[in-house]
């Protein structure tokens, strides 16, 4: 198992931990996800959801061996039951980001209550360039965080962008220094066993409910499109470039 969890002082903490593939998401790893995050949702002593990485990398994306030879099929698949159990999360949620946050390690960040970044962290949503289109809702809520031109830059061109920029651009609360960011996170987590559960899920669901069903709805709009673009012929000359360590060649696709 690549999700370590273990509840601590009222947070469970959903560790990442593949750090010999930079922490890179199988369905497996996203399953263990969502069962965890549903079984907080159910859990009175759980009072936050903690995510975090291991030093120097928070997650490097969705496993692209994963993307080519388990493309997920349906709405029913791991990945997809992640991402609705997060977006329904009625429970805060917490992200540390350890280090760097690529494609899903960026989007997840959107949909987490408090985020806070390691000074060493570099987040990208490099979609577009392996063939793709954005996910988890990020082609509507980035533009809406940070304005269509930023927006533009960072998902059409795909350009990493440092913590700094991210708590400019408002998708981090904070940054810190990299040995400090999971002991921070864990503290802010650790609050809410000082407030009032009830008043914190009423005003969690008042802060989210005109957003959630509009996000559900683009997440469902645009996995149709990444799942036809996970079979194009674009994707599998990036995914190839990036398993034969070269970049890759898009000049003969029309
Ligand atoms: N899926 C599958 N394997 C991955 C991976 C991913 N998303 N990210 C890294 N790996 C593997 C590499 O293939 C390599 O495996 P190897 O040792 O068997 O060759 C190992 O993890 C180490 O990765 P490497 O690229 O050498 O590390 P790095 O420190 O130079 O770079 C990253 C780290 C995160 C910047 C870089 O790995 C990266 O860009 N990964 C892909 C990110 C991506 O495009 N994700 C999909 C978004 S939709």
């Amino acid at each position: 198992m690549t999700i370590r969890t273990a509840t601590l002082n009222g947070v469970i903490t959903l560790e990442i931990a593949r750090p010999e593939k930079k922490n890179a998401l199988t369905q497996a790893m996203y399953q263990a996800m969502a069962d965890a995050i549903d079984a907080a949702q159910a859990d009175a002593a759980v009072r936050a959801i903690l995510i975090t990485g291991q030093p120097g990398i928070f997650t490097s994306g969705n496993d692209i061996e994963d993307f080519m030879q388990r493309p997920p099929q349906s709405e029913d698949s791991a990945v997809f039951r992640f991402m609705k159990a997060l977006v329904g999360s009625d429970k805060p949620v917490v992200a540390a980001v350890t280090g760097a946050a690529v494609g899903i390690g960026t989007t997840l960040l959107l949909h987490c209550d408090f985020v806070y970044v390691s000074d060493e962290a570099r987040l990208a949503m490099p979609f577009v360039g392996l063939g793709l289109v954005p996910e988890f809702a990020s082609s509507l809520l980035v533009p809406q965080l940070m304005g269509g031109r930023r927006a533009a830059e960072k998902l059409l061109l795909g350009d990493p962008f440092t913590g700094s920029d991210a708590v400019e651009c408002g998708i981090a609360n904070a940054v810190l220094p990299a040995g400090e960011v999971v002991n921070h996170a864990r503290r802010v987590a650790e609050r809410f066993n000082g407030l009032p559960p009830g008043a914190v899920r009423d005003s969690k669901r008042l802060m989210r409910g005109p957003q959630r069903e509009l996000i559900l709805k683009t997440i469902t709009e645009e996995a149709q499109l990444f799942g036809q673009r996970l079979r194009s012929p674009e994707a599998m000359e990036a995914f190839q470039a990036f398993f034969q360590k070269r970049q890759p060649d898009f000049s003969k696709f029309a």
